[in-house]
């Protein structure tokens, strides 16, 4: 009898906002996919965008070569919505679509690396008959279903050094410096980076603020001679009013792009205090470079946890990592439940401020 089965295709896409360590997600994958079980892999182009239109890259051990320590994604991103109208064309709607390419290109088995919205649509597709397995990444920290995810650690680490970096201006010039940090709906960022640099207020959306406690806290700082420096997540209002919006345009999950927060406040504060306050809007800063090991430790074992659940035949599910453990849970798990900070874990910080 000949053995000639054709290997089994796998295809990879990221999707969403990047992050550190997706691109040791993909090396790890690749490696032990195709030294462990002999796959081959096709990589697809700017998240659900490539397998929408077919969009491919070649992906195989060669390919993945150098890429651990280095930021973004080799395959490219979109936050392109296939669930969203637009994804239909002649008469096929986004999943048919996806559904049609993948089984054109011969992939068998499909590893979604995403946030929310990414995994939101994987949890879809797979319901509508695809095989799909989900890493979940973003650099938010705010997926219910695992513990971490890769690239918040890096996010607060840049974020810590930039406060680290603020404190020493801000003395030198007794002003307040407000740094804006990403969140939009929760603040982890803002409270790990705010504590581990020290900060004297920490802003995040799940607490509305009051900005009179803020202006105490500020002044309180002054009176004591050193200067403040007040953290922000980019999603954190005060109690009284609704989200800092600075562009109201929707991407094409309905997201409206936060920003402007930071800004607000120090002109608020200036003018309240009589003090100069300066904002740093840290954006996409967060996002870039190198991964941390410890990014790139979960992001590794991520993916070698995710092709091993392709290996099984665990479709629908995703990894996560509960205390030291990866495990798989279902794939609807990863968009059930948005992680905000409870309030206890904020209120644990606060006797910090001012
Ligand atoms: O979800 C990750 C994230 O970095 C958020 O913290 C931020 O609100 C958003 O993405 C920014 O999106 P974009 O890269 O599209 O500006």
């Amino acid at each position: 009898m000949g053995t000639n089965v054709a290997p089994m295709r796998v295809g990879v896409l990221t999707g969403g906002g990047d992050c550190p360590g997706l691109n040791a997600v993909i090396r790890a994958l690749v490696r032990r996919g195709t030294q462990e079980y002999g796959y081959e892999f096709v990589g697809f182009r700017d998240g659900w965008r490539g397998p929408l239109e077919g969009d491919t890259i070649p992906l195989d051990v060669q390919a993945v070569r150098g890429i651990l320590p280095r930021g973004g994604t080799i395959l490219g991103t979109s936050r392109t919505n296939p669930l969203a109208d637009s994804a239909s064309a002649g008469g096929r709607s986004g999943l048919d679509r996806i559904k049609d390419n993948l089984a054109g290109l011969g992939v068998g088995a499909l590893v979604a690396i995403g946030g929310e919205d990414t995994l939101g649509a994987a949890t879809a597709l797979h319901a509508h008959g695809a095989a799909v397995v989900g890493v979940p990444k973003t650099i938010d920290n705010d997926l219910g279903a695992t513990d971490y995810t890769f690239g918040f650690d890096t996010a607060v680490n840049i974020a810590m050094e930039a406060i680290d970096r603020l404190h020493t201006t801000a003395e030198s010039h007794h002003r307040a410096l407000i740094v804006e940090v990403m969140g939009r709906h929760a603040g982890w960022i803002a409270l790990h980076a705010g504590l581990a640099g020290g900060a004297n207020v920490i802003l995040i959306p799940e607490t509305p603020f009051s900005m009179d406690k803020v202006c105490e806290y500020v002044e309180r700082r002054f009176q004591t001679r050193y200067a403040p420096i007040v953290v922000v997540a980019e999603g954190a209002h005060p109690a009284d009013d609704e989200q800092a919006l600075s562009d109201e345009r929707l991407d094409s999950f309905g997201h409206v792009r936060l920003g402007g927060i930071g800004q607000q406040l120090a002109t608020e504060i200036e003018k309240r205090t009589g003090k100069e306050a300066r904002c740093t809007v840290l954006g996409h800063i967060q996002r870039g470079g190198t991964p941390t090991a410890f990014d790139r430790v979960l992001a590794s074992r991520f993916g070698i946890n995710a092709i091993d659940a392709v290996h099984d035949g665990a479709f629908g599910t995703m990894v996560a990592l509960r205390g030291t453990q990866i495990i798989r849970v279902p794939l609807a798990e990863a968009t059930s439940e948005l992680k905000l900070v409870p309030p206890e874990r904020y209120a644990e910080v606060e006797f910090l401020f001012g």
